[in-house]
Parts: structure tokens; C-alpha cells; sequence
């Protein structure tokens, strides 16, 4: 046998023995945000789920947050590519290769796409002293206090960021609010709670215990359609209900492992990513936190489908930032 031959064949088997051997020690779910966010709340929720199909193996997280979440992306893009180092990540995937214009990697080309895990919506809330019980009280009190009043969000590029610019937008609001940067979303809540800020635009994985709680209040959510099956959710308005037409924002999270790391290590990644969002336990808890896990059905939970839907999306935010003309750099 001709030895190009053989060497490809050794190296085909030596790639699926390791699949076979992987996971071979702890696997790091890699979070671009602060402990205690709804990315971490993700990135654990998801941990627990997949681990019962990959040989129970340990799923540490580790919180490399900053600069709107591509600190964290960075240190899994030049992670070693043998499956162990992975990074959950959201719309910032997608919105952060317009907003940084100098990003030490590229999106398309330095990760393995592993499948989208959910959509998350996102409701618009205030601290509780704010005076304001209804979107339309909420609305008239911002424009009423212009340049008065700051919003919270998780830097540039981030989804309460992105939130945050959409909606000041959309409201045209003449003057744009001051706004705080967070490491995440998880320690803008605890300001949040306290009233050192007064508004935030965050994800329900983050926001609907607080409100079930009374210690935040909400004033609408950014969905196109209501959260009818949601007990809590139900009851907020969506933003197209309140005059901001084409208003819809949804927050989707995928799974991302460094390129090269080897196809059969991917596959039974994936295959456990798939599996986990069948499960009913997973699905239940992101439910009640007014989360959507993806189906079956779902094109993105393939690495096809997820790189593909992340590609147009990176398209299709270029043209709302590059419209804007707000870059991080
Ligand atoms: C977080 O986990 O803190 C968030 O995802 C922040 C954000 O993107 O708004």
C-alpha cells in the first residue's frame, strides 16, 4: 500500500480513537460574560444536560468576560483544537466583527461551528424606584428626563448593548441616554436591584426571577409576538404593541469549538449538544425563564445550519451598525 495512503489511513484511525477516548478530562465551557448572567445561566443549564451524554464527563465554566464578550471568544479561538475548550456565545458572535473593527479572530474561520442552543427574548426593565408602572408611563418618563437617566448594559456589542441602541432608536429618543458597561449583565442586575441604574434591556434567562421577585419592573418585551405561554411573561406588552413597528429582537445561543479540533471529536460533541436539547429537564428550565431551546426541526443545530445562519446574521447587523456609524475601535 502506497505510503500517502497508509499515512492518511493511520491518521484517520488515530483522529477516531481519539473521538472514541474523547472526553479525556474536564471539558471548559468557555463564558464571555460575568458569573451570574444569562449567558452563565446558558452555558450551566446546558453543562448539566450534555455532560449525561458525553461519558459524564466534568464541565467546568470559566468567566473570561470583556469587551463585549471577544476576550473570551479570543482565548477559545487559540485554545488547543482537541474538543475540551469550548465557548458559549450569543448575537454577539454576530454583531461584534462590524462593532471591532481590529477583532483578533474571525468568526468564520478560526471556530467549528457545534449548533444553536436557543432564543432568548429580551424585556425592557427599570430599577424599582422608577416612576413608571406601564411601557407608555416608561416611554414618557425617559423623553420627559433626557441626558438625566443612564442605562446598564454588558459592552459594546453585547446583547443589552445592541438592545439598548435599538430601542433608543426606534423611540428616537433627541438625546441618547448615558450608558454603563458591565463585565455582564449579572452585575449590572445587582445595580439594577440597588437603583444606581435606572434601565436595562436584558435577556428573561437574566430578568424574570428578579420581576417575579418585584425587585425590578418591566415594562415590555421585544419579542414580534407576545410570550403568551409564559405565566409571568404574558402579561408585557411587545414593543410592536407599543408603536415600534418591525421591533423584534430575540437573543440565540450557540456552541463553538477552536478550528482543526477533529471531525469525529465534533461529531459526538454535537451529538451530545442534540441530545441535551431533548432533554426535558433542560428544556423545562429554560422554559421557565422564558427561554426557547431548539428543536430537532431547527436547520441551525447542524454546523451547516449554525454557520450558515451566523453568516447571514453577521451580514445583516454590519448594516444596522454600519448604518449607525458606532464602532468599539
Ligand atoms: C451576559 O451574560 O452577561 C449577557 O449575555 C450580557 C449581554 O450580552 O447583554
Amino acid at each position: 500500500m502506497p505510503n500517502k495512503k497508509l499515512w492518511s489511513l493511520t491518521l484517520a484511525l488515530l483522529a477516531s480513537s481519539a473521538a472514541l477516548a474523547f472526553p479525556t478530562k474536564p471539558i471548559t465551557f468557555v463564558v464571555p460574560f460575568a458569573a451570574g448572567g444569562p449567558t452563565d445561566t446558558v452555558a450551566r443549564q446546558l453543562a448539566e444536560a450534555m455532560r449525561k451524554h458525553l461519558d459524564n464527563a466534568t464541565i467546568v465554566v470559566d468567566n473570561a468576560a470583556g469587551a463585549g464578550g471577544t476576550i473570551g471568544a479570543n482565548k477559545v479561538a487559540r485554545a488547543a483544537p482537541d474538543g475540551h475548550t469550548l465557548l458559549v456565545w450569543h448575537i454577539g458572535m454576530a454583531a461584534t466583527p462590524a462593532l471591532y473593527r481590529k477583532l483578533p479572530y474571525k468568526p468564520l474561520e478560526d471556530f467549528e461551528y457545534l449548533g444553536i442552543i436557543n432564543d432568548v427574548p429580551m424585556t425592557l426593565v427599570g430599577k424599582p424606584q422608577l416612576p413608571a408602572n406601564t411601557y407608555r408611563d416608561f416611554e414618557n418618563y425617559i423623553r420627559a428626563n433626557q441626558g438625566k437617566l443612564n442605562l446598564g448594559h454588558a459592552g459594546l456589542g453585547s446583547a443589552s448593548h445592541i438592545c439598548g441602541v435599538m430601542w433608543q432608536y426606534a423611540v428616537k429618543l433627541d438625546k441618547s441616554m448615558a450608558t454603563i458597561a458591565y463585565r455582564g449583565t449579572g452585575p449590572a442586575m445587582n445595580d439594577l436591584i440597588a437603583g444606581t441604574i435606572d434601565v436595562m434591556c436584558d435577556q428573561t434567562t437574566n430578568t424574570t426571577q428578579q420581576i417575579e421577585a418585584g425587585r425590578i419592573k418591566a415594562f415590555a418585551v421585544t419579542t414580534a409576538k407576545p410570550l403568551s405561554d409564559h405565566p409571568l411573561l404574558k402579561h408585557y406588552p411587545t414593543l410592536q404593541e407599543m408603536g415600534l413597528k418591525d421591533f423584534n429582537l430575540t437573543i440565540w445561543h450557540g456552541l463553538y469549538a477552536p478550528k482543526g479540533t477533529p471531525a469525529p471529536v465534533l461529531q459526538k460533541l454535537n451529538q451530545a449538544l442534540r441530545a441535551a436539547l431533548k432533554d426535558p429537564d433542560f428544556i423545562k428550565k429554560q422554559a421557565e425563564l422564558g427561554a426557547i431551546v431548539a428543536s430537532e426541526r431547527d436547520k441551525r443545530v447542524t454546523p451547516e445550519g449554525h454557520k450558515a445562519f451566523v453568516a447571514a446574521e453577521i451580514n445583516k447587523l454590519k448594516a444596522v451598525i454600519d448604518a449607525a456609524g458606532q464602532y468599539a475601535d
